[in-house]
């Protein structure tokens, strides 16, 4: 798909398909929604950041929230080494002196009406964070010095950051970090509803291991620990695949341990539930 803007024609990114559900924590979902939100014609939508360890469920939140505002969503990982016209327009080479424009996947939202996922914001340069500047205040427009065009966002337009507190992380300057916000923390679920985003990723999986899994984690959080539901998801999927192959009756205790030891590494054993 195309589109003209002061002459110039850009080529749109297409939308991403994620089947994805947010279970438990509503709190945050009310939270991300109502950020969105515009109550009068002189309002609007904030650019709300989703921040908390990595596995909480941001990216999945981010989603969920996209989705149940039925828009078109867009993800664009960000990185070390996420340029300016990363975030905007590239130029790609298309014959003999010819250039076709590509928009990203955040212009392609802001044209479309979409959401805008700026996934794990955190790793990104302030150089690049400058060019969305006006975009996150009162302006909504980016400038495209490649493609030489100023691109307005769509009233639809919305965006989300996710940032996680690990320390692979850029120091941003006070004028980003004031655009944005609110800043939404994800922590760690309580023990149901830890239990049902398990079952939710893991459809396939007999109570029982939820229960041990669920029981592992929330012993891990008891004790400070990094580990997510995403580590739990993992231990579950791999306990199972394990289990197949070692069906007698010691195979599900032996399945998870290894699962966990492999997953986690040796210092997680200690919070394996007693059978
Ligand atoms: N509330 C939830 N409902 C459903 N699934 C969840 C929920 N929280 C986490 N998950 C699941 O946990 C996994 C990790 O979530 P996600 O990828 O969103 O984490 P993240 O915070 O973005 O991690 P990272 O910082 O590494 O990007 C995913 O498989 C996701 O489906
Ligand atoms: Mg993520």
């Amino acid at each position: 798909m195309t589109v003209e803007i002061e002459g110039i024609t850009l080529h749109l990114a297409h939308p991403d398909e994620l089947p994805v559900r947010w279970v438990g924590q509503e709190e945050l979902m009310r939270q991300l929604l109502a950020s969105w939100l515009v109550v009068d014609e002189h309002d609007l939508p904030m650019n709300p950041r989703l921040l908390g360890k990595p596995g909480v469920g941001k990216t999945t939140l981010a989603c969920a929230g996209a989705k149940r505002m039925g828009r078109e969503v867009y993800i664009l990982q960000a990185t070390l080494d996420t340029r300016p016209e990363d975030l905007l327009v590239t130029p790609v080479i298309e014959g003999a002196g010819k250039l076709r424009y590509v928009a990203s996947p955040l212009v392609t939202a802001m044209i479309r009406g979409g959401v805008a996922i700026l996934d794990e914001g955190n790793r990104m340069s302030e150089k690049s964070w400058a060019s969305l500047a006006p975009l996150l205040d009162n302006r909504r427009y980016v400038e495209s010095i490649v493609a030489g065009i100023k691109i307005k966002a769509s009233p639809n337009f919305r965006l989300v950051t996710t940032m996680n507190d690990d320390a692979s992380t850029f120091e941003l300057p006070e004028y980003i970090h004031s655009r944005l916000q609110p800043q939404i923390f994800i922590d760690f679920p309580e023990r149901d509803e830890e239990y049902q985003i398990l079952k939710e990723n893991l459809p396939f999986a007999d109570e029982r291991l939820l229960n041990y899994v669920t029981e592992f984690l929330q012993q891990a959080h008891a004790a400070d620990e990094r580990y997510t539901v995403r580590d739990g998801i993992n231990i579950g999927r791999f306990t199972i695949k394990l289990r197949s192959l070692d069906p007698g009756p010691a195979g599900e205790a032996r399945s998870l341990k290894i699962s966990i030891l492999e997953t986690l590494g040796e210092e997680a054993l200690r919070y394996v539930p007693r059978a």
